[in-house]
């Protein structure tokens, strides 16, 4: 099935409902995820990017649909990871005179996953390609999220097709933003923006800036996955603009594993110190909670604790991910805290605290750690720690 943006532009990308994980199995798509990719009809003929190979016969079935593929004059690579230039391979057999266009360090992520040769022309940031009625401007958008990701802008439509900026994992009966239930589509665009953008917040910021100075109209953003956005397209710049400030609300989030009930015991302590102080909070336990839904909900707050128990001198085998995700995610404006029970060596909570400072999420406090099951004193120290949580959550 294809979708008309504006005469004689279309999406002709799929929807990918049954996708769970993401990157291998590195990011959960609850919702699934879709390609999108866009076929623009003019006295040249172009397509931007296409979808994962597993896809490609009904991509290139839909571009049918439209027109003979051999037709094509442009394809535009915004961005080489496989989600887009999957099906490039197939596509170039049916249209092999088309020139492919892509950004200076597309000239290397292009053929370096391709693993063919290729009819490849770079373009620079700024740069024109008339088409006929109007013009491809290419804007690069190095390390949004990779070193090679670019936008290409359509003149006289006005549309800016985003690749995997402004997009979200999200399948969907309907395209455009204004079609679809707005709490489950910002729930997938700051999940998106969490787990894949935040490391690159500054870049953000330093990019929109530069493209909303270009003042060039904009009608539709149309994205690579998830909704087209066409009613108030700029409400998803200024929410980008808005989390790349990583101004976090007050509140916590308790995250934790445990191995007989102490750790959990000391959790929920921690919880009743925060709610004490009126700061709403709330608690995962990590061996049964998605992590990327988890990290979304770090995102949004201003303080994170983290409990473990000691296992063979460190923490949880499931506390580890989130934590690497802590360090390569560079959060700002965070405190943190940790927790966690032992048996004998009881290494876990200053392993965590070392984490954090590494994390730049400074510690609010000295840990609490309980031998076996936590005494009442030692609960008492975890509603301590979370009052000491809160009032730094309120300080800030
Ligand atoms: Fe949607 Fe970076 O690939």
């Amino acid at each position: 099935m294809t979708t008309e943006l504006t005469k004689g532009v279309h999406c002709v990308g799929v929807v990918d409902w049954a996708i769970r994980h993401f990157h291998g199995h590195e990011l959960s798509t609850h919702r699934g995820s879709n390609y999108n990719s866009y076929l623009i009809l003019d006295e040249k003929t172009v397509l931007v990017d296409t979808v994962w190979s597993p896809f490609a016969d009904e991509f290139i079935a839909n571009v049918r649909s439209l027109i003979d593929p051999a037709k094509i004059d442009y394809v535009v690579m915004n961005h080489a990871e496989p989600d887009h230039s999957g099906s490039l391979p197939a596509l170039m057999r049916l249209c092999p005179q088309a020139t492919i266009l892509v950004s200076k360090r597309g000239m290397e992520t292009v053929p370096g996953h391709c693993r063919q040769d290729l009819n490849l022309q770079p373009v620079s940031n700024g740069e024109r390609v008339n088409i006929g009625q109007r013009d491809l401007v290419f804007v690069e958008a190095s390390m949004l999220h990779w070193p090679d990701s670019m936008f290409t802008y359509l003149t006289g439509d006005s549309i800016l097709l985003s690749n995997d900026a402004f997009g979200q994992h999200y399948a969907t009966a309907y395209p455009f933003n204004d079609q679809v239930n707005q709490d489950e589509l910002y729930r997938e665009a700051i999940k998106y923006y969490a787990n894949i953008l935040t490391p690159f917040s500054k870049l953000v910021a330093q990019k929109i800036k530069e493209v909303v100075g270009l003042n060039m109209p904009v009608s539709m953003i149309a994205p690579s996955h998830g909704v087209i956005w066409r009613d108030d397209p700029l409400q998803i710049v200024r929410k980008y603009q808005e989390w790349a400030e990583q101004k976090p609300a007050p509140e916590a989030v308790i995250l934790y594993d445990t191995m007989w009930e102490a750790t959990r015991r000391m959790a929920e302590a921690v919880g009743d110190g925060l709610a004490a102080e009126g700061v709403r909070f709330q608690v995962f336990h990590m061996a049964v909670s998605d992590r990327n839904d988890v990290i979304t909900e770090v995102f949004k707050a201003k303080a994170v604790v983290i409990g473990s128990p000691t296992l063979n001198n460190g923490v949880l085998p499931t506390i580890t991910p989130i934590l690497e995700d802590l360090r390569g995610l560079k959060f700002q404006n965070k405190v943190g805290a940790a927790f966690g029970s032992y048996g004998w060596s009881g290494e876990s909570v200053k392993l965590i605290e070392e984490h954090l400072g590494k994390c730049k999420i400074p510690v609010v406090s000295e840990g609490v750690r309980a031998k076996w099951q936590p005494t009442p004193a030692d609960l008492e120290a975890c509603r301590t720690l979370g009052r000491k949580v809160a009032a730094s959550v309120k300080s800030a």
